[in-house]
């Protein structure tokens, strides 16, 4: 044999332990936050069927839900309220004894040590579905940021850790953050949906959150999937906002924008691993054609190596389960 001069790459690939001595990236349990679909109603329980294993769950069940979490070794949740009654102005968003209120009540005062992180829009209440005050066909700005920070506040006020702002119009950061201050809720921070594009990826959510846009899309506001250098201006003016978290979301299809939102600013980054992307996998794991364990690990270790630092995802109290075998 000729005895070629070349880097054997594969000394540090022998073994087991040899490849988690040089793992370079690794998930942990604290990555983790779970999100929730709180109902109104009495005794439920009943699955999404878009979305395998992800369920409805009213408040007489959530407590026990919420326990399973903190068993499972998972300390954070996000929390969607799917209310019975919609209007125009999305009232049951920032009603004091709305869904999300009452069970972000609940969740604190049964489960303390859970971090409760509460979405804030005003799709699943609005009777149009978008996540904004409409008029003439119109979505517009500067009113809609009067009913988000109100809505942020009766959060706050229910006893929500973080605030997490997912509706996409200018100035919302900004906006929240004053409000909370003005409310006494300065160590309250805000999770930015800094970066959220208008995708066919969330399709299950809205079936799960009763969100869907009763009439055109939400293109006015979410983002061009088409689009980079868009995404750090948004990212930038949600920092200099006052911004504590940057969420990207969808995560898969997005990782280089979340790669270089890591690089260019200084804050924790969250992965939104959104519901297509999960039901995708759920649905091809069904019909035995991925390993689910397998595949949801690599896609899971892929968002933090992209630079993510926290993922929400469906899949939590799997991943959380997989981490402890
Ligand atoms: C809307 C909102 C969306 C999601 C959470 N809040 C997207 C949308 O309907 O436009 C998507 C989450 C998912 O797909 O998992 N404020
Ligand atoms: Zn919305």
């Amino acid at each position: 044999m000729v005895n070629y001069d070349f880097k054997r790459h594969r000394r540090l690939r022998r073994t087991e332990s040899m490849r988690a001595l040089v793992r370079e990236t690794k998930l942990s349990k604290d990555d983790l936050i779970y999100p929730i679909f709180v109902v109104e109603g009495e005794d439920i329980r009943k699955e999404v069927p878009s979305m395998p294993g992800v369920y409805h769950v009213s408040l007489d069940h959530l407590t026990e839900e919420m326990q399973q979490l903190e068993t499972l070794g998972i300390r954070s949740v996000i929390v969607f309220g799917v209310p019975q009654e919609k209007d125009a102005h999305g009232s049951q968003a920032y009603c004091e004894t709305g869904i999300v209120q009452q069970a972000i009540r609940q969740i604190k005062r049964y489960v303390p040590s859970l971090t409760v992180i509460a979405d804030t829009c005003l799709c699943q209440y609005t009777d149009h579905g978008h996540c904004g005050v409409v008029e003439n066909g119109e979505i517009l700005n500067d009113p809609s940021l009067e009913l988000l920070v109100e809505t942020a506040v009766s959060q706050a006020k229910a006893g929500a850790d973080i605030i997490a702002p997912s509706n996409m119009m200018d100035g919302f950061v900004a906006a929240i953050r004053h409000g909370l201050d003005e409310h006494g809720y300065k160590d309250i921070p805000v999770m930015s949906y800094a970066v959220k594009y208008a995708s066919a990826f969330y399709g299950p959510f809205r079936d799960a959150a009763h969100s869907s846009p009763q009439f055109g899309d939400r293109k006015a506001y979410q983002m061009d999937p088409a689009n980079r250098l868009e995404a750090i201006r948004e990212a930038e003016s949600d920092v200099e906002e006052g911004a504590d978290f940057l969420i990207v979301k969808p995560a898969l299809s997005y990782l280089d924008i979340m790669r270089e939102v890591k690089d260019r600013f200084n804050a924790p980054l969250v992965a939104y691993n959104v519901s297509g992307e999960y039901s995708m996998i759920k649905a091809a794991a069904q019909n035995g054609w991925v390993n689910e364990k397998e595949i949801v690990m690599e896609k899971l270790t892929s968002m933090k190596r992209a630079g993510a630092d926290l993922i929400i995802t469906y899949h939590a109290k799997d991943a959380a389960q997989w981490l402890s075998e």
